[in-house]
């Protein structure tokens, strides 16, 4: 069935580990990412953003991970990622959706309460979870002064009056990862602020923390593209383990949308370089399916540990 992030988290908090988010935008990725989880038995979220539904439409995404439920007969939260407005949370949550995100996090912190409480009383009353956001995901690359990098952190100290005066359901983070395939600056040594994870699970006991921009952009992809006519220099990910730390500690959803996007395009890539004379759609899609298949099984086995969860 389509289910709440609810147990869910409930579960991985309690069990140290967390449960993978992938976004979804088409019929391949819906299926890669679904196979693996049935082959490990995971509990899954697959979400999609403002960019997906418009790109997809709202009822192919649906119907497509309705058909997943089907085929797999896993629990799978449909999640809305990055909603910026009380109307598009709004729409989803009428259109099926189990759970959404309200990004106020750009917004000041009264308008961020203001917002995200809005969501949260019209989400909680049709029976739907709301992710919400505090402290923004900059780039670690920017050359910036440690006054103004640690403005963008999360500050754990305004963590309880947000989750308090909003009743969110679980909360994204900002320790220093950011979104796409270039984290950090290359030759620099990537680094999560742990302090400030644990500091915020301190101050708010068995609640359930997201981390965005969790892609770890697998070097094996990024050199199939630039192998095979791609230009992606520097591109660096979060390493692994601190990702496997990270979910041993309170996050207990980690965001991975970029490394599918590496996966299905190094494979195209590659598929293209060495049969420049077919044109089937199935014969390239398909290993471009299949190895999103094994790089999500490689994260919920071996990353996030919920299989068999
Ligand atoms: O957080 C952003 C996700 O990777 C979705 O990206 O807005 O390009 O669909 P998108
Ligand atoms: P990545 O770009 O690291 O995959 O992050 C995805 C994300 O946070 C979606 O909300
Ligand atoms: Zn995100
Ligand atoms: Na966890």
């Amino acid at each position: 069935p389509l289910v709440t992030t609810k147990e869910m988290f409930q579960k991985a908090y309690n069990g140290g580990y967390a449960i993978g988010a992938f976004n979804v935008n088409n019929m391949e990725i819906v299926q890669g990412i679904t196979e693996a989880a049935k082959e490990v038995n995971a509990p899954l979220i697959l979400q999609v953003s403002k960019g997906a539904r418009a790109y997809a439409n709202h009822t192919y995404l649906m119907k497509l991970v309705e058909a997943a439920v089907i085929e797999t007969g896993l629990p799978i939260c449909l999640h809305l990622d990055h909603g910026d407005s009380f109307e598009l949370c709004k729409s989803c949550i009428d259109g099926g959706f189990t759970s959404v995100m309200i990004d106020a996090s750009s917004k000041p912190f009264a308008e961020n309460i203001e917002i995200t409480k809005k969501v949260v009383e019209y989400a909680h009353d049709h029976g739907v979870v709301v992710e919400a956001e505090l402290g923004t995901l900059a780039g670690v690359e920017d050359e910036v002064k440690v006054s103004a990098e640690d403005s963008s952190y999360t500050r754990p100290e305004e963590v309880e009056e947000f989750v308090t005066k909003t009743g969110c359901d679980s909360l994204a983070i900002a320790i220093g990862t950011s979104h796409g395939a270039y984290k950090f600056k290359p030759g620099t040594k990537p680094q999560l602020r742990f302090d400030i994870l644990e500091e915020v699970s301190k101050r708010l006991p068995g609640f359930p923390i997201v981390l965005h921009g969790s892609s770890s952009v697998p070097q094996e992809y990024v050199k199939m593209i630039n192998e095979n006519g791609g230009n992606m220099p520097g591109a660096i990910g979060v390493p692994e383990d601190q990702l496997r730390q990270a979910a041993r500690m309170a996050v207990c959803k980690i965001n991975i949308d970029s490394d599918l996007r590496l996966a299905m395009t190094g494979t195209i890539r590659k598929f293209f370089a060495e049969h420049p004379d077919k044109f089937d759609p199935r014969e390239y899609l398909k290993p471009a399916r299949a190895n999103i298949k094994e790089m999500v099984k490689h994260k919920l086995i071996d990353v996030l540990g919920c299989d068999g969860k």
